[in-house]
């Protein structure tokens, strides 16, 4: 396991009791930490692929989420999409309960580079 694969702590588990969610900043990403109505307990990135919009504040039923702004629904053990509203499907990180805590592998938020004149091949003076 490595530096980037380490689970952190996200919150005590009550802080996320079944039907509700919460949002935490880890490494620079905004974590969305849902606990189903059953309990069951899944940690993605609050964003939705289909307009870049936060996703919490949606809905959760039967293994689902639907976003709260178009109603894109995703599968929350895989991030997949469910409907032609996104082709891209939720980031998702692996989370756990150990002794009432929360934790989830967050890796680092990967920094877009800035290359000066950076232009792709084909654009800008030939
Ligand atoms: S921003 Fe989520 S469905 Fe459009």
């Amino acid at each position: 396991m490595t530096e980037q694969e380490t689970y952190v702590f996200v919150c005590d588990s009550t802080s996320v009791e079944s039907g509700s969610e919460a949002v935490f900043e880890i490494n620079d990403r905004e974590v969305l930490v849902v606990r189903s109505a059953e309990g069951e307990l899944f940690a993605i990135e609050d964003n939705c692929p289909h307009a870049n919009e936060c996703i919490s504040g949606g809905r959760v039923r039967n293994g689902f989420y639907a976003c709260p702004h178009h109603g894109a629904r995703f599968e929350l053990s895989t991030g997949k999409s469910m409907t032609n509203l996104s082709t891209k499907p939720l980031i998702c990180f692996d989370v756990r309960e150990v002794d009432g805590k929360i934790e989830a592998i967050v890796p680092q938020k990967e920094k877009k580079k800035f290359i000066p004149g950076g232009a792709p091949p084909g654009f800008g003076p030939m």
